[in-house]
């Protein structure tokens, strides 16, 4: 990197924060440095950034067409923003691991969350390296995982936010491997989620749930993860295809604002 845009770990398993980028305008040589530090890191984080709609926009764009959320409403005049306000403990959304809308058929490649209004304290953000939770299993689980689809659904998802059936009835069944491959570093990661896998393709959901309740404890072990504790212009972008997250849930009332984008990804093979 130059010396003026810099990156530091954040944690031994993923995660690296990166000073010197007003991400309001980034320049071609910045954005190569960012999305290579990207694709090293998994999640990075931007502080004391000031953002307009137009220019999270626009700096999600850098890394693809980004997309329409598929469930979540968009705030009013900018289709690809989605606010994540504080709904309460009962009815968060994101307070359980996932990889973002896994649901669709081409998941996203990557998301950005930019804090407007948080918590004094609390309402962090998890994240957990799914490429080190695939490569530390042994070799007979993988040739196993290898040959495994899983099917996942926005069912609830969909419930929780328009109470429609015809949502959730076009939401559910979409197949993914099991283990996918990082389309740019050629990496493999585990690729199933506690919120939208419904077990694996072609089983029962009793057949699924033992092997899925390993992995997903293998999945999030302590040493796989890094923690973020937000501040009022973080940006915190991370790489659907090798990272899940969850949103702690542990700050009551108190706001905690966000404007997310999400960037459109491939088919995962
Ligand atoms: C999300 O799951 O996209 C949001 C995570 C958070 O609010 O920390």
């Amino acid at each position: 990197m130059s010396t003026r845009v810099t990156s530091r770990p954040l944690a031994g398993s993923l995660g690296a924060e990166i000073t010197g980028v007003d991400l309001s305008s980034v320049d071609d040589e910045t954005f190569a440095q960012i999305h290579s530090a990207f694709l090293e890191h998994h999640v990075l984080v931007f502080r004391g950034q000031d953002l307009v709609p137009e220019q999270l926009i626009a700096y999600g764009e850098r890394f693809g067409t980004l997309q329409v959320h598929p469930i979540i409403p968009s705030i009013e005049g900018y289709p690809p923003v989605i606010c994540i306000p504080n709904l309460g403990k009962k009815r968060t959304l994101t307070e359980i691991w996932h990889s973002d809308v896994t649901f669709a058929s081409t998941p996203p490649l990557g998301s950005i969350l930019y804090a407007l209004e948080v918590p004094e304290c609390g309402g962090d953000t998890l994240f957990a390296n799914q490429h080190l939770a695939y490569e530390r299993l042994s070799p007979g689980l993988k040739s196993i995982l290898g040959g495994l689809e899983a099917t996942h659904s926005g069912k609830a998802l969909a419930s929780s936010i328009t109470g429609d059936p015809q949502d959730t009835w076009k939401l559910q069944g979409t197949r993914h491997p099991v283990v996918r491959t990082h389309p740019d570093s050629g990496r493999k990661a585990l690729y199933v989620n506690p919120a939208f896998t419904r077990g694996f393709a072609d089983m029962t959901g009793e057949e699924s749930a033992p092997l899925l309740k390993y992995l997903y404890a293998r999945a999030t072990t302590p040493d796989l993860t890094m923690r973020h504790s937000w501040r009022k212009g973080d940006v915190v972008m991370w790489d659907n295809r090798s990272v899940m997250h969850f949103a702690v849930h542990d700050h009551g009332d108190a706001p905690r604002d966000m404007h997310r984008v999400t960037i459109d990804g491939d088919t995962p093979s």
